[in-house]
């Protein structure tokens, strides 16, 4: 069984996932918009990514034998003042992402809660990655300078990012 507090708190995570994954689908439509396509692949990907997450929680939650409850989320931002400032906000999100999950794991640390603790180390891997790919996207943006050629180049780039589901059983 999870304690209440963790509980509690896994639940609000796993729906932080699904707000995430809003704001990545919010910012598929906006490049959608502009005939950026591969953009918005890049971005639909992540949507699935944070769905993947969300599950994660979902699935985790119930196996120890508590409900899953979903929650209201707010609506996410549906429109950026450029494909840079669309990425830094993802970076900025992100980063609410990884301090979430690692009060999660000081929290299931300090109830001794080894199974959760286990269980969030996946997530301690995947911010990193998380945060890299947001990081990579924003360089390579911040070289184009806007100039179209180059935007067209990357758009083509992201064009090629596929979603990769875990491996069965991965935890
Ligand atoms: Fe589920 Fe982007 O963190």
């Amino acid at each position: 069984m999870l304690s209440k507090t963790i509980h509690e708190r896994f639940c609000d995570q796993m729906n932080f996932e699904m707000f995430s994954a809003n704001i990545y689908l919010s910012m598929a439509s906006y490049f959608d918009a502009m005939n950026l396509k591969g953009f918005a692949t890049w971005m639909k990907v992540q949507y699935q990514e944070e769905m993947m997450h969300a599950t994660k929680f979902y699935d985790f939650i119930t196996t120890r034998g508590a409900q899953a409850k979903i929650g209201a989320m707010p609506a996410p931002q549906t429109q950026w003042a450029s494909p840079l400032a669309a990425f830094e906000n993802a970076l900025e999100h992100e980063g609410k992402v990884t301090a979430r999950i690692n009060d999660l794991v000081s929290l299931a640390a300090s109830e001794k809660d080894n199974a959760s603790v286990n269980f969030l180390q996946f997530f301690v891997g995947e911010q990193v990655e998380e945060e890299s790919n947001a990081e990579g996207v924003i360089q390579q943006l911040k070289l184009a300078q806007n100039a179209p050629g180059a935007i067209l180049m990357l758009d083509r780039e992201l064009a090629t990012r596929v979603f990769t589901p875990p491996a069965q059983g991965a935890a």
